[in-house]
């Protein structure tokens, strides 16, 4: 694929940023608001050159406008940043602008990042978006989602994965690609684990750990979700009430990166989120299992000795063999990972900023595996849904308001994953996110009961099937549980024929 630095495309993001800005602080008919629309539909004209569709899409990481992969300058690098971060948390990969854009007034234009702001507050909003765009008719202007990206870059895309040997992501892949994939997913997933509690072992007994061998399987799970990230997501809700804070540490590892992935972050920074995330907990080697595993509520002196375990996971990392500028890198968001979004948690740091964005991203993967995780301490875990419901409602204190939003997106309804029971008596496991507009309809893999109170696969189903063409739908879910919440294992149904 081809990349480009024309200063063209770089104003146009710029542009797009200060109207976003300026949008959101002031109302339409301010002067500078106005200015900034004018401004931006000039840029727009001129990107446009012999009168094409001009676009700007995020994918694997990066910005392409018309289809070109933006070469970012160190100057632009955090407009760029914004920009993914504000589409994706909408669960917007796309915005084309028709050529008559250039004929439209600066209001309309206005209009349409006035829709863009006000999308933030909508549960679906991407598909508000478009219902806004229907009802005032702007053919000029249409957004994109993750799924329409797949289609709309795809000859570029299957041309860089045919050369990297991948097929690309989502439907376009055969069954024995799936499978074979999940095959890897598993494998990694197993091989990290394995890996992580001979680092801790190692570390209990004061020997020297090293992190290469972790790292080289974080770099192949960053390859696999950005190949397929539903197959990690799956795996994410694996579940062990022995291994508890290992596996939780592996599924917050693989949820930072697919996080970070769907946020637009670079390879490179993936591999340090993952890093991250599997070494965030490492500090709980130093909490007596009495107060980890205790069944009641830790008493004020536990629950000072527990407070101190991202702390001492810091000191943990520092102690690693691994090159300084890698720890320092992977250092921060452990650190970060209790302190809360108003700084509200621990330990108690009294600074002005907020914490980091992979801080804020370990933040809420954190949260949202450990309520869905069922603990000795807790009587019950949540079903995934009922988890980011939950969340939504600390966002702003708990959590980043935007990076929950592009959470909540990345998740969809029913995350991957979730076991649902169905109106027609069924229960299933969400294999796949929709593939339609209905965004509680996902691809579920039917479960069959042996006889022996056991489970074996069935076929995947649509749940947007209707029966006949404009009939009623053939499957509703009625009731969602986290897999855990009844000992099922999503790995050992989902591997085959996803
Ligand atoms: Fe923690
Ligand atoms: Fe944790």
């Amino acid at each position: 694929m081809n990349s480009s630095a024309s200063p063209t495309y770089e104003k146009l993001i710029s542009s797009f940023l200060r109207i976003v800005r300026a949008v959101h602080l002031y109302a339409d008919n301010n002067q500078a608001v106005v200015a900034a629309c004018s401004e931006f539909r000039e840029i727009l004209r001129d990107a446009a050159e012999h009168g094409d569709t001009v676009s700007l899409q995020i994918s694997d990481g990066h910005i392409y406008i018309k289809g070109q992969r933006l070469r970012i300058s160190s100057q632009a690098a955090s407009t760029a940043e914004s920009i993914k971060l504000y589409l994706t948390s909408r669960a917007v990969f796309g915005i084309k602008w028709q050529p008559e854009t250039a004929t439209i007034t600066p209001e309309q234009i206005v209009a349409f990042f006035r829709i863009l702001d006000q999308s933030k507050e909508q549960k679906n909003p991407l598909f508000w978006i478009r219902e806004c765009l229907d009802e005032k008719s702007f053919g000029w202007v249409s957004v994109e989602s993750q799924q329409d990206l797949k289609v709309s870059l795809p000859i570029q895309s299957v041309k860089e994965n045919q050369k990297k040997g991948k097929s690309g992501q989502g439907d376009g892949q055969s069954p024995g690609r799936k499978a074979r994939l999940w095959e890897k997913g598993l494998k990694s997933y197993g091989r990290s684990l394995k890996i992580l509690k001979s680092i801790a072992e190692k570390i209990k007994s004061d020997k020297p750990a090293g992190v290469a061998k972790a790292l080289r399987q974080i770099q192949q799970i960053v390859d696999i979700i950005i190949a397929d990230d539903e197959i990690m997501m799956g795996l994410s809700t694996i579940r062990d009430h022995d291994d508890y804070t290992y596996v939780h540490s592996m599924n917050v590892s693989i949820l930072t990166i697919s996080m970070g992935h769907f946020i637009g972050l670079s390879k490179q920074f993936l591999a340090l989120l993952g890093l991250a995330g599997l070494f965030h907990d490492l500090g709980k080697i130093r909490v007596p299992l009495e107060i980890l595993n205790k069944p009641g509520k830790l008493d004020s002196s536990e629950w000072k000795i527990m407070q101190k375990h991202s702390l001492e996971s810091v000191l943990e990392i520092l102690k690693l063999k691994a090159p300084p500028r890698l720890k320092a890198r992977i250092l921060l968001p452990p650190f970060e990972h209790h302190l809360k979004y108003d700084l509200s948690g621990y330990p108690k740091f009294h600074r002005r900023n907020h914490i980091s964005l992979l801080g804020s991203i370990l933040t809420i993967v954190d949260v949202y595996d450990a309520i869905t995780s069922p603990r000795v301490y807790r009587n019950s875990s949540l079903s995934p849904d009922a988890a980011l419901d939950m969340m939504l409602d600390k966002a702003g204190t708990d959590f980043d308001p935007l990076l929950l939003k592009a959470f909540a997106n990345l998740m969809g309804v029913y995350p991957v994953g979730t076991l649902v029971k169905m109106d027609s008596g069924e229960i299933g496991l969400v294999a796949r996110r929709p593939r339609s507009q209905y965004l509680d309809r996902p691809q579920v893999r039917i479960l069959m009961s042996n006889g022996n109170g056991k489970f074996v696969p069935g076929k995947t189903v649509d749940l947007a099937e209707k029966n006949g063409h404009a009939g009623s739908f053939r499957r509703t879910v009625v009731e969602s549980f986290h897999p855990g919440q009844l000992g099922i294992q999503p790995a050992a149904y989902l591997g085959t024929g996803v």
